[in-house]
Parts: structure tokens; sequence; C-alpha cells
């Protein structure tokens, strides 16, 4: 695997792939690499010639000081991680190369409502964040083809819609969520939970699981409230619960044959955000 620290270098690396005809996949993360990143690696690999990953803590992403300076760095595990599973190309730019100045984080893009609802009303700025560093990564990486993980679908719908408004001729796959034997969606975060709170954590697939299976016949805003209540009964502190529409993420109150939906939950554990996602057919 060759590392890079440099866009200029990097781009002059992909030039020179590109010349030879080879596809590339991205694979962007933000490091403390866990089972879900490397079946994105794997995907990439499957489809095109040479796969590129990034590791990136994107300061302007985290509407909270502290979950950024909280945020899981296990850099020598993610290189060898990354070695293991066959990954080509490493990036790994340190701040500076990717916000020379204050100028260059505040562009705004015009993704429309979606960017403010679910993780955008619990998280202001957050996708604005996201959008800035993706803009610069797909810049410097030009991939054909870019695989996002299910886990963050709001994020997964927010970047497709980037890359259409930046007319960029960029093939998103959107990779299923890997979970724990438990349930519970593997998150770079979960470092995070104690041994208690770790337990506790799969609960939130058990209670989306839950209401998938009852949707059918029962109501969802009933079965919305008895899921959180049971949930802070065991210690969350819920953000959001909601049923939505899986193409644009409109909130929908009830079911009513449409079974292209999506359950999505935030929920603090203590300090520490989870969030998950079921959708309502498989
Ligand atoms: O999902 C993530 O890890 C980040 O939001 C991303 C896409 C790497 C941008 O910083």
């Amino acid at each position: 695997m060759v590392v890079f620290k440099y866009s200029k270098y990097l781009r002059k690396y992909l030039e020179h792939i590109r010349s030879e005809g080879l596809s590339t996949g991205f694979v962007p993360t933000m490091g403390a690499l866990h089972a879900g990143h490397l079946s994105l690696i794997s995907q990439s690999r499957k489809n095109a010639d040479i796969t590129v990953c990034s590791i990136f803590v994107n300061p302007v992403q985290f509407n909270n000081k502290d979950d950024f300076q909280k945020y899981p760095s296990s850099i020598e595990n993610d290189i060898l991680l990354l070695e293991e599973s066959g990954c080509d190309i490493l990036f790994m730019p340190d701040e500076q190369e990717i916000y020379p100045d204050e100028a260059s984080k505040i562009k705004h893009f015009e993704i429309g409502p979606i960017e403010n609802i679910l993780e955008g009303k619990f998280r202001p700025g957050h996708f604005r964040g996201v959008c800035n560093v993706v803009e610069k990564l797909l810049k410097i990486t030009e991939p054909s083809h870019l695989f996002l993980g299910q886990k963050d679908y709001q994020q997964c719908l927010i970047v497709s819609k980037l890359i259409k408004l930046l007319n960029l001729n960029i093939k998103v796959s959107i990779c299923p969520i890997i979970r724990e034997a438990d349930g519970l969606a593997m998150s770079s975060r979960n470092l995070r939970l104690n041994e208690n709170e770790r337990k506790t954590a799969a609960k939130l697939h058990e209670s989306l699981n839950n209401i998938k299976t009852r949707l059918p016949l029962e109501n969802f805003l009933r079965l919305k409230q008895s899921a959180i209540s049971d949930l802070e009964k065991k210690g969350f502190r819920i953000d959001y619960l909601e049923m939505a529409n899986a193409d644009d993420l409109e909130l929908l109150e009830n079911i009513n044959g449409n079974y292209n939906a999506i359950l999505l939950i935030a929920a603090f554990l203590n300090d520490v955000r989870l969030i998950d996602n079921l959708m309502v057919k498989d």
C-alpha cells in the first residue's frame, strides 16, 4: 500500500493510474477502522481496479467539540488493517492540507431540506461540514466509484445529491451495515462505550427490529412511543426515532402500504451518541 500525506503527489500518482485505463474506487473514512470499513474496501476491490482509502478526522463536521476531541484514533492498527485488506492507496492528510485557510471551510452547497432534518436537526452544520470535506476529497481523488456505509444513511443520500450537484461522474454504492453478533451496528464510537453500555447498546437494533416486525399490523406512532419509553428505561437519551421514505427521507406517520420505508434512530448512552437504521422491507 502506498501512503500519501500531500494531495499534490496523490493527484500525480492517480493521474498515472487513470492514464493506464484503470478504474479507482474510493472509501473515505475518519479512521478507527472496523469490519464495517473493511467491507467497503472489499466492495471497492471487487468493483474497481485500484482502491483508495482516506483517513481524515474532519473537524468541520463535528458540532460538538468534546465529540471531536474524544473521537477514537488508532492509526497504526488502521494501516495494518488496510494493508491486510488489500487497499492500494491510503491518503492521510493533515488539517492544513485540506483546509489551508478559514475560507476553505465554509462553502455551502444547496442540498435542500434533507440537510436540516434528523441528523441535520440535532447536529446543526454537520452535513455542511461533511459536504465541504467530501467535495475536496473527491476533487483530489477523482474516483470512478465511491463506497459509503448504510449506517450513515442520510449522509449517503446527501453525498449522492452533492455528486449530482457538482456534476461529477462517480457511481455511488451504499454498502450494508455490518453488525456485531448481538446486532449492534459497527461504529468507531462503540470503542467509547464501557462494558455495561456496550451490552445495552444492542437494544437499539433490537427495538428497530421489533418495530419492523410489528409494523404491518400496528400503528407506527404507538410502536415508536413504546420503543422510546423502553429505551429510556434502559438509560438511552433519544434524539429521534423516525420512519421515513427511503428515497428522500420524508417522514412517515404510518406505513400505508409504502414498504420503501426506513426506520432511523439516534440516541445517547451517557455521552456517546449512536445511530442506526433498518429498511422496513429486506
Ligand atoms: O462517514 C464518515 O466517516 C465521514 O462523515 C466522511 C464521509 C469520511 C467525511 O468526513
